[in-house]
């Protein structure tokens, strides 16, 4: 056994459901988990959530609900979520957990003794939305820096840690640890923005909610939100519960990952409290970029949330893990886009890798009966090759050790294309119509199944599904032969290759259909919130100025058709007063088009328009639907261009 490894992702705030952004971070922490683990490290990947504070204790009281009961239901959804993602933590936190409640008022009660948190009067700016204080530098216009809402002031009693103390100590071990905060845009950033112009002591305590860690000396206060949750990555471990094995084992942690907002928290005010402590240094602090959707952060706020789970019933969990590994350069911003998604599923999975593998399968069948005979004969390409692949293992070792995860994938979708490549070289079709080239043959195949071998291993921590079928459809079952070392050598596989043909590993996908239906997908997702599930009320509340933006007619159905290739769509023209729009709505599995004619329906009149498989839709029939899968379409007895207010 190798060095242990210990690799956190941020504990989520439970606000409502995770997105892809979310996901992300999850996928990539548990990518690089399984590949130490290939490597054989003794991996230790702890994920979790982040229960307490103000904004929980708000979101469940919108609801209706006891925060404990909304968080168990959130919770319960985002098991299933990394159920559904192939995500093998070994420890899952919950910062309500009894243990970690009691483990964090050991550490509040131990930096207060030891002077290194102080009571004072806290005076300040704060987002109660981000849960955390600003200094005036930061804020313009009374707005949070972050998410931009509204800044409120409050002066009260609390509690101070000594951060301002940290401040040298800090700087020297950025300085002098170059692979502390990764990558080095995000040290510069920690350096110039924060560290250079000083840090004041920071507010600890809070008294203006109660849903959160008690400070048990001093009741009335509840520990600050961040210190909590920090703490999790040694209470995980058991630190001060009496059974700290696992904290003995594997503190410090290898690398906590996360994206570039929460950064600072981990690259200063963490390690500041682990000093104080007296507590070793995390190896890595590496703060990967955000998923953009059309420019902006994904998020509940700016309301352009994708569902992960929809993705993964829709494509495989493999397709969606492979799409974020290698489209996203790691470490900086990347678009999310469903046309780069359905793209790059129909080039790099079903093109490039779907295709090695069903022509390697599929000429065996065809040129051996499904046996490929021994041969001894050596090609001319046979050393390139190998050098290839033992080339890729090292490249794709060092790739992960640096945390470059996207070229890391690259580097294994080069190979796959040289693998392409070789087999239109040696060309076997033409090979096989000589019988004096039957060895050659023969060999030409050995070689792309070994590939394929070597491939299978290499895309496993990206991929936990799509090797099990590579390699069923080769016939190995010797362990021996997929582990990590093991593909460092080419030739294991037993020279007499048997397969047994599968299916298609990734079907090719009609690009226009996809998007059509994952815009109509998504669409629903957005409607249709945890919040709305689980409580009483649904949607956070607006004021009578948002609602007067939407604008709701009577209308008339004139024409009604379906649209072709679709079973969901119906195309109709709308008469709204003198105007005609065409709409496109999900409701042909409800409704026949030509019984729609002379329906008065309400509209909402001004959507932005949008194409749903390819035909223009300029408004929004409303419908009701419930629970059960049912529908009708809201009617009014009233002629057409009334409005609805
Ligand atoms: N609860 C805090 C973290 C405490 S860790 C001690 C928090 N939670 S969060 O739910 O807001 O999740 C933040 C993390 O989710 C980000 O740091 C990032 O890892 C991931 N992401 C959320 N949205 C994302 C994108 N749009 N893109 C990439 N990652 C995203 O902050």
């Amino acid at each position: 056994m190798k060095n242990k490894f210990y690799i956190t992702t941020p504990i989520y705030y439970p606000n409502d459901k995770l997105h892809i952004g979310h996901s992300y971070t999850t996928v990539a922490a548990d990518t690089i988990a399984r590949n130490k683990k290939q490597r054989g490290y003794d991996v230790f990947f702890l994920t979790g959530l982040d229960e307490h504070g103000q904004k929980i204790e708000r979101t469940a009281k919108k609801v209706g609900m006891e925060p404990k009961k909304y968080l168990d239901n959130i919770h319960e959804w985002i098991i299933d979520l990394w159920g559904l993602m192939d995500i093998k933590y070994d420890k899952f936190i919950r910062t309500t957990d009894d243990y970690h409640v009691k483990a964090v008022q050991d550490i509040f009660k131990t930096l207060y003794d030891k002077g290194e948190i102080y009571k004072s009067v806290y005076k300040g700016l704060y987002c109660t939305s981000c849960e955390t204080f600003y200094t005036d530098r930061q804020v313009e216009d009374n707005k949070c820096p972050d998410c931009g809402k509204e800044i409120e002031i409050i002066e009260e009693n609390a509690y101070f840690f000594r951060l301002s103390k940290y401040q040298d100590r800090l700087m020297k071990h950025i300085e002098e640890n170059p692979g502390f905060i990764l990558p080095v845009s995000r040290k510069n950033e920690m350096v110039n923005n924060f560290l250079k112009p000083g840090l004041e002591d920071l507010c600890v305590s809070r008294t203006t909610f109660s849903w959160g860690v008690p400070v048990e000396f001093d009741k009335g206060h509840v520990v600050y939100v961040w210190i909590d949750a920090l703490s999790n990555y040694i209470t995980a471990l058991g630190y001060t519960s009496g059974d700290d094995k696992l904290f003995q084992k594997y503190w410090p942690a290898d690398l906590h990952l996360m994206a570039k907002e929460i950064v600072r928290f981990h690259s200063i005010i963490w390690p500041a409290i682990l000093m104080a402590l007296g507590l070793p240094l995390p190896q890595t602090v590496f703060g990967h970029g955000w998923i953009v959707f059309d420019g902006k952060k994904m998020g509940k706020s700016t309301g352009n949330v994708v569902d992960p789970k929809i993705l993964t019933a829709r494509y495989g969990v493999d397709a969606i893990r492979y799409f974020l590994m290698r489209e996203i350069v790691f470490g900086q911003d990347g678009n999310f886009s469903n046309e780069a998604l359905i793209q790059r599923i129909n080039s790099d999975l079903a093109n490039d890798l779907g295709n090695l593998l069903s022509r390697a399968v599929g000429m065996v069948e065809k040129y051996f009966g499904g046996e490929l005979p021994e041969s001894n004969v050596e090609l001319p390409l046979e050393n390139e090759i190998k050098n290839y692949c033992l080339n890729t293992v090292l490249k794709v070792e060092a790739c992960f050790d640096k945390y470059e995860l996207n070229d890391g994938i690259g580097e294994i979708w080069s190979l796959v294309r040289r693998m392409n490549k070789f087999t239109d070289e040696m060309s076997p079709w033409v090979l096989v119509k000589d019988e004096s080239k039957k060895a050659e043959l023969a060999k030409t195949l050995y070689i792309l199944a070994e590939s394929l071998r070597v491939i299978s291993v290499l895309i496993s921590s990206f991929m936990p599904n799509t090797p099990k079928e590579v390699q069923k459809q080769l016939n190995i079952t010797d362990e021996n032969i997929l582990t990590w070392e093991s593909i460092k050598q080419f030739g294991l596989l037993g020279k007499k290759v048997s397969i047994t043909k599968g299916g298609v590993i990734f079907p090719r996908l009609d690009l226009k259909k996809e998007i059509d239906e994952l815009v109509l997908l998504n669409a629903e997702t957005q409607k249709n919130t945890m919040a709305k599930k689980t409580a009483k009320f649904s949607l956070p509340e607006i004021s009578i100025e948002e609602f007067a933006k939407i604008e709701i007619k009577t209308g008339e159905i004139i024409a009604c058709e379906k649209i072709e290739g679709s079973d969901k769509l119906l195309k109709s023209q709308v008469k709204i007063g003198e105007e005609v729009k065409q709409i496109v709505s999900g409701i042909a599995k409800h409704y026949q088009p030509e019984g729609l004619i002379g329906t008065k329906v309400a509209v909402v009149t001004n959507l932005k328009p949008v194409k749903l498989r390819g035909v223009l839709s300029e408004g929004m029939v409303l419908a009701a639907s419930n629970d059960k899968g049912e529908l009708k379409l809201v009617t009014v007895d009233m002629d057409s261009g009334a409005v609805i207010k």
